[in-house]
This record gives structure tokens, sequence and C-alpha cells, in this order.
């Protein structure tokens, strides 16, 4: 051993006075701390107010099997020290039992010193290197959660990177996230990762099941029972989640730990993607009233953005977009014209056919709908879908003359619904159309003006609402 380090505490489970001394007299010399103790019950309390570096556990003690010490290491909450177990050459068996039962290497007695010290050296190694690897790897992901957390601000995104980087630090078979509903105070389920056949996850749960909360960091980490443990999510005032997780292994504590200081930041960046969030819809709110208020003074175009937000999101479930995804384009199909605020009153509201200064006039209003959203940090494909709801797939349409795939999805989406919505809409010039028409009207233009995989989910929609 190397003078200067802290000594290594060696826990012995020896009955017989003679080997206890000797053990006593090699580890001294050898500048190990022992403790030795001639009973398991003794030993285990022991190991319970003491941290030790390893044990050597005899399996021949006198009225006890040595195996009921591993037994009771199983219901150990933290991690426990490698157990070396000592036994005859005559029951060399008993030492594949106790391997089978979670100890870490044998030796036969009688023993050499040289054997015992390199078996304890190798096994105190071994369980340091294994301790700093997963140290390492705890380190790492408090560094990858603060990367998520400075650039992750869709809480949706966020909710999934705390989920799967906690899931691969704790490795548990189910990992659980509860957000709390501020109307009910009870936390519902926004995300799992991982099963268990012998565990179904609570949808709701309140807080009168995670006991008391105080705000300490002791208290964050909190366990539920021998197989569960949770993590309290604590936001600036008061707790916004709750992580949970079930396993049928054991927890270790050094990774239980690590979660309290994971619990706080987590907390505060799901309450940031929160309030970025209500921010984030409030403005979109307080534009679509704008966009309502601005439809009303026309009654040819009112409720214009709500017709097109509809058959859009019709046309995205006909799709099979996701939620995020249907979600984006009813923004955009209700901000889609907002760039017509821009525009003066006597072009936008004029009854008769208009000039062709006045056409090219309207056809900025998607550049300056991109000019109006685009401060809003809206999502891209948002502020895309507007900007190119003109544009056609031959490339005859504006503001860019994108023709094709180069045309985004949403913003092909958005110029079919569009159409349909004007053609069934009263206009000054004529009369609005029928539904059968304007879908008629629309497959003449598929291929040219639009995408015809759009206009058969149009249609595939209008026929089975009709069929409804
Ligand atoms: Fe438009």
């Amino acid at each position: 051993m190397e003078s200067g380090k802290t000594k290594k505490r060696i826990l012995v489970i020896e009955d017989n006075i003679g080997v206890q001394n000797l053990y006593r007299d090699i580890l001294k010399k050898h500048s190990y701390e022992a403790e030795i103790l001639d009973s398991v019950s003794r030993a285990i309390d022991a190991l319970k107010k003491t941290n030790f570096d390893l044990v050597i556990l005899d399996l021949q003690l006198s009225g006890e099997d040595g195996l009921m010490f591993l037994d009771s290491l199983k219901s150990f909450e933290t991690a426990v020290p490698p157990v070396i177990v000592c036994t005859g050459m005559a029951s060399i068996e008993n030492a594949v039992d106790a391997m089978k039962k979670g100890a870490s290497d044998f030796i036969t007695k009688p023993f050499s010193v040289d054997a015992l010290i390199s078996t304890i050296e190798r096994n105190i190694s071994i369980n340091e290197l294994t301790r700093k690897i997963s140290e390492i790897k705890m380190i790492r992901s408090i560094l990858e959660l603060n990367r998520i957390i400075i650039s992750i601000t869709d809480i949706e995104d966020l909710c999934t990177g705390v989920v799967d980087l906690v899931y691969n630090l704790v490795k548990p078979d189910i990992a659980l996230l509860y957000f709390r509903d501020d109307d009910t105070g009870r936390f519902f389920l926004r995300r799992t990762k991982g099963s268990a056949s012998d565990f179904t996850p609570p949808v709701v749960i309140s807080l009168s099941e995670t006991g008391s909360f105080y705000r300490k960091n002791s208290d964050i980490v909190h366990r539920i029972d021998e197989k569960s443990f949770e993590v309290k999510l604590f936001g600036r005032k008061d707790i916004i989640g709750i992580l949970r997780f079930y396993s049928t292994e054991k927890f270790d504590d050094r990774e239980l730990n690590f979660l309290s200081v994971f619990g706080t930041q987590m907390g505060i960046a799901l309450e940031n993607a929160k309030l970025l969030q209500q921010l984030q819809e409030s403005y979109i709110s307080a534009i679509r009233s704008l966009v309502n208020s601005l439809e009303a003074k026309d009654a040819y175009t009112k409720n214009h953005s709500e017709q097109v937000a509809y058959y859009a999101v019709a046309i995205g479930k006909v799709l099979g977009l996701d939620h995020k995804s249907l979600e984006s384009l009813r923004n955009a199909a209700y901000l889609h014209d907002i760039g017509k605020l821009g525009i003066k009153d006597e072009i936008i509201l004029k009854k008769t056919s208009l000039s062709e200064e006045e056409l090219e006039i309207i056809k900025k209003h998607p550049l300056i709908t991109k000019e109006i959203l685009q401060p809003l940090k809206m999502r891209r494909e948002e502020i895309e879908a507007c900007l190119y709801h003109h544009e056609r797939v031959n490339g005859k349409g504006y503001p860019e003359g994108l023709s094709g795939e180069k045309i985004p999805l949403f913003a092909k989406i958005l110029a079919v619904a569009d159409a349909l919505s004007a053609m069934i809409s009263e206009r000054p010039y004529r009369k609005k159309m029928e539904i059968e028409d304007a879908i008629e009207e629309l497959k003449r233009n598929a291929g040219q003006q639009f995408d015809e995989n759009i206009v058969e989910a149009l249609i595939h929609f209008v026929e089975n609402s009709r069929q409804k």
C-alpha cells in the first residue's frame, strides 16, 4: 500500500479466533484498517453504519450460514462493497453458490498472504474503477443536461431530452415524467421511457401520494418503496413536475445524489420552457385576434383563416402528420395572410378587378407576413408555410417561383386549403361555389398549381366526412 493515502477499510466476518488474529496481523501489516466481527447480524449492522471498501466473508461460520450475509445485502438501499468469500477446498461448490449470490471473488483456505493481498487489491481496484466510470458517466450526463437546457426551448423536446438522459443514466426498467396541471394541482403523465411487465404507470398522481415537500436538497429525491423512487422538479416557487423511476434492480446511492442536483436544474429548465411557450401562445393569440379584426373589416373574407386552418389540419391528418406538425400547420393557417395588414385597405378591399400594379403590391403580402412573424421566434416551418403559400408546383407562383419538391409541405397544404376556402366563399365578383365544383377545379389544377397528393388528401377527407 502507498503511504499518504486514506487507509482502505475492510470488514472481516470470521468467528475463529486464530484466523481472526491472522487477518488482523496481515491487514495491519499491509496498511488496511480492519474491523473483524464474528456474526452475520453484527456485520450487517456495521455495514449500515460505516462505509467499507471490501468485505471478507468466511462461509463456514459456526451455527450460521455465511451465504445469509449475501442474501441480506440484497435488501440494502445503497451500493454495497465487493465481497470476497473464504472457504475450504472441500467445499468449493459453496464458493460457486456465493458467486451466484453476488460475491465478487473467493479464496480457499489455507491461503497464502500473497494470495490474500492480491485478491483484496484486485477487488478494491476493480470496484474503484467501476465507480469512477459511473461517476464520469454522471458528470457527462450533467454536462449533457446543461446542453439540452441551453439549446432546447420547445417544451415537448425538452421533456423527451430530460427523460432520455436520466433513463440512460439511472437505467431503470421504466422512467416517467409527470407535469403539474395548474388548475387541479394534480400531476399528469407526459412521458414514459422503458417498460416493466409487473408495473403499470398511473396516468395521474396527486401531491398527497408523493409525501410532504420542503425545498431542501435532501428532499428532492424521495424513495417510494424498494422498487421505485421519485425526483421532484422544483420551479421558482413550487413543484412543477415529478420524475419517477421503477426498477427491479437496486439504485446506486451516488446516482440518487446526482439526481438531486438534476432535479433543481431540470425543474427550472422545464419551467422556463413552459413560460416561453405561454408567452408565444399569447403572442400568437394576440395576432390571431388581429387577423380576425382584419377579416371582419371585409364581409367576404370573414373567418377565412379559420376555414383555411380547418381544411389544412384535416389534410395534415390524412397525411398522417404528428400532433406537433398539426399544431404548426394550424398556427401557419391562421397567420398566413397577416402580411395583408401592410397593404392599403383600398387595394385589399377593392371590389373590382385589380390592376397589374395593384397585383404586384398584393403579391408582397407573403414577404410582409414573414417580416411580421420572424421576431416571434415561431418555428421555421410555420414561417415558411406562410411565405410560400402562393408558390405553384409548376414554378409559376410567388414570391420566389419555387417548384415541385422545393416548396415546403406545409406551404403546399396551405395553398390547397386557401384556394378551397376562397372558392367556397362568397366574393364581390362571383357567387360562392359548391364544394364539389371547387374540388373539380382543384383537380383540374393539380400538378400545375397544386400538389397532386395534397389535392388527393383533401378529396379523401371530404369524401370521408360525407359518409359520416
Ligand atoms: Fe395569401
